[in-house]
């Protein structure tokens, strides 16, 4: 049984076609072809532990767009809320559905959920990854670079985040240059480790500094929340450390002309990025939202087949 946790268990040529499939469905929906049903009737459950807007409404949008019913739930409204285990939900999820996306506090939950199940298990988020996000994330550097490799991007911020990690993830697979700019305390040589041969096979590079001067020349300039959902308590000290990686115009006149923002939303405008920034000429977060869909499709798509 296939899952989708990190992207870590993908290889390279199966992140480049997840795009390529990606692209194409876009480039069908555009030109009118709304409905692909390729799974007509099905059903896929959407499980949330925390709030979503991006990945619960596109995932249900794709999962229209392709002919299945998405059936959206939470702890709280399941028999979990009151202690049935997760191994006993997931054999019973697994009777009524083709697939089951879950958002989560802790990574492991996820994992013991794809233990038990026996339909595909999609990561939407936990508090270590978000790979829907990266493979949106890299569709939209795709479409507005040209390249599906050799992208540059300085990921400022909460580098040692999901978002952050995702990214270095899906770069590592494609060959790019991934700059995580942030303080020393966050640093993971571990990430890099974990990435070690993909980086040989890809000619990838991946590296943390703490130096905003490394976002220059980049393709992209990334950033996220500085308090994910799940770190609320430690909010004054993230605060304090992330203060001198806001990015603002200053951020993005270092990065140059030909460099996009991006942000996987939501914002907290005026603390890692300005009002200037994320409306601006440079940003591309709307169709990075809007790529959340296409790529979901081809998710579903390649993991249902
Ligand atoms: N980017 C993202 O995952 O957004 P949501 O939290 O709104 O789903
Ligand atoms: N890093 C953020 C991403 C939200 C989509 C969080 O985990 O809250």
């Amino acid at each position: 049984m296939r899952h989708l946790l990190t992207l870590m268990e993908y290889k390279p040529h199966e992140v480049e076609y997840l795009l390529r499939m990606s692209r194409d469905l876009k480039t069908r929906y555009l030109a009118g072809e709304v409905y692909t049903p390729l799974f007509p009737g099905r059903i896929v459950v959407l499980y949330f532990e925390k709030p979503s807007t991006r990945t619960r409404l596109s995932l249900s949008a794709a999962a229209a767009q392709l002919g299945m019913q998405p059936m959206t739930t939470s702890p709280n409204e399941l028999q979990m809320g009151r202690g049935e285990t997760v191994a006993d939900t997931m054999r019973v999820i697994s009777r009524y559905a083709a697939a089951v996306a879950a958002r989560v506090y802790k990574h492991e939950t996820l994992e013991e959920m794809a233990r038990h199940s026996s339909i595909p298990v999609i990561n939407a988020l936990s508090d270590r990854h978000h790979p829907l996000q990266a493979l949106a994330d890299a569709l939209t550097l795709w479409e507005r670079s040209g390249r599906l490799h050799s992208v540059k991007v300085a990921f400022v911020g909460d580098v040692a985040n999901n978002v952050a990690t995702s990214l270095a993830i899906i770069g590592a697979k494609l060959g790019w240059e991934v700059r995580l700019v942030g303080p020393k305390q966050l640093w993971s040589m571990k990430l890099i480790d974990e990435l070690s041969e993909d980086l040989a096979k890809t000619g990838a590079r991946i590296y943390f500094t703490d130096s905003i001067n490394e976002a220059a020349g980049v393709d992209g300039v990334y950033t996220d929340v500085w308090i994910s959902m799940g770190f609320e308590r430690e909010a004054e000290e993230r605060r304090r450390l992330l203060s001198p990686y806001q990015v603002n115009s200053r951020v993005m006149e270092i990065a140059g002309k030909k460099a996009v923002f991006l942000h996987c939303l939501p914002a907290h405008r005026g603390e890692e990025v300005t009002d200037d920034v994320i409306d601006g000429p440079q940003s591309a977060v709307w169709d990075q939202a809007e790529n959340r869909m296409h790529t979901a499709k081809a998710v579903f798509a390649y993991l249902l087949r």
